[in-house]
């Protein structure tokens, strides 16, 4: 017989409390009631930042022996936090359950920080399993994330189980609701999204074209040359890809699709930071008609306004994803069975 976890709890870091709050609700949708028969709600829980920047968190309730979940999203366009304030906030929370005897302690962080430092080219860091040193050692044995950009993550971790979740059935849902699926190509707009794109364009039932894309390392953000390898020519075209920074890389791939005969270019992506200038560039590339829609998930949550403002710009909602998975983790059943 399987043993029993402990209760169900959440809290979430500042930055992380929109995202946290659609979870709840949708745990409640799907469990109605806790074990106590009272609705889900965040375990109370206070973020103070000091006068000289120290961050600290304390948590309000008891959580002792419990299942805890932390939510934060670590790039949150909403604040004036830096990624790395939200980080280490994430890492006091995660502590602060660790000194509260949590049983089991799990960092949901839709957004892995320094994911794109996963390996090293010449002298620098692989700040990437930094990351998942500082998350151990503050206590978490347990990190679910969404489409990591490197799969090498999950090698990092010496005890905490890794979970990574994919947005592409609720992206590939939305899509086929509210626009045209047919005469569709999907292109990757670079050789490392090629695997994505082509999970998409078998679930879809589309062809499958590559952008080659060559950075100038010695730069930042500043992209060397790209080529098509396949056809796009009288095809509407869908580029997914793991995350929208600065744009650079989907506004030139578009360029490139466009030169090559591509008709309405839409985009989707886990993970739409909007970096910069990303949202003047994207308002712009979508008023000259270059970009017909950017989908992109509240894994960074942008609020209503941003929504309103910006008709270029779709939210699909994973929380009820991540609340299947923060549900069926707790009773102990199949999370591979959501992630198919
Ligand atoms: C690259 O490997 C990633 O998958 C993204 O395409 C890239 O990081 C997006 O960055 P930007 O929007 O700044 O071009």
């Amino acid at each position: 017989m399987k043993g029993e976890r402990g209760a169900l709890s959440i809290m979430a870091c500042k930055s992380g409390k929109n995202f946290a709050e659609r979870i709840v609700d949708n745990l409640n949708r799907l469990m109605h009631t806790d074990d106590k028969g009272t609705p889900f709600r965040l375990a109370q829980s206070e973020e103070i930042t000091f006068a000289n920047g120290e961050i600290k968190t304390i948590i309000k309730e008891n959580i002792r022996g419990d299942d805890h979940y932390i939510v934060q999203c670590i790039d949150d366009p909403l604040s004036d936090n830096s990624i790395n304030d939200n980080l280490m906030a994430l890492l006091t929370a995660v502590n602060a359950a660790f000194q509260s005897d949590a049983d089991s302690i799990t960092a949901v962080i839709p957004q892995y920080p320094y994911s794109r430092q996963e390996r090293k080219k010449t002298r620098e860091g692989i700040t990437a399993r930094q990351i998942a040193r500082f998350l151990e050692i503050s206590g978490a044995n347990r990190v679910i994330t969404l489409d990591v950009h490197a799969e090498a993550i999950m090698g990092f971790f010496s005890y905490a189980k890794f979970e990574d979740l994919h947005a592409s059935h609720t992206i590939i849902n939305h899509f086929s609701k509210n626009y045209k699926t047919d005469n569709l190509v999907l292109v990757s707009a670079d050789v490392g999204g090629a695997e994505k794109a082509r999970f998409y364009s078998k679930e879809m039932h589309t062809d499958l074209a590559i952008v080659d894309k060559a950075r100038d390392y010695s730069k930042v953000g500043v992209i060397e040359s790209m080529r098509l390898v396949g056809n796009v020519k009288d095809k509407n075209v869908l580029i997914p890809d793991d995350m929208i920074s600065t744009g650079g890389t989907i506004i030139i791939a578009s360029r490139l699709l466009r030169e090559k005969g591509a008709k309405k270019i839409f985009v989707a992506c886990s993970l739409p930071f909007f970096n910069g200038r990303a949202k003047e560039n994207l308002t712009k590339a979508y008023e000259e008609g270059l970009i017909s829609k950017v989908i992109g998930t509240d894994a960074v949550f942008h609020g209503e306004q941003f929504l309103k403002n910006n008709l270029w710009y779709d939210e699909v909602s994973i929380a009820p994803l991540f609340a299947g998975v923060i549900s069926h983790i707790n009773a102990k059943k199949s999370v591979s069975e959501l992630l198919r």
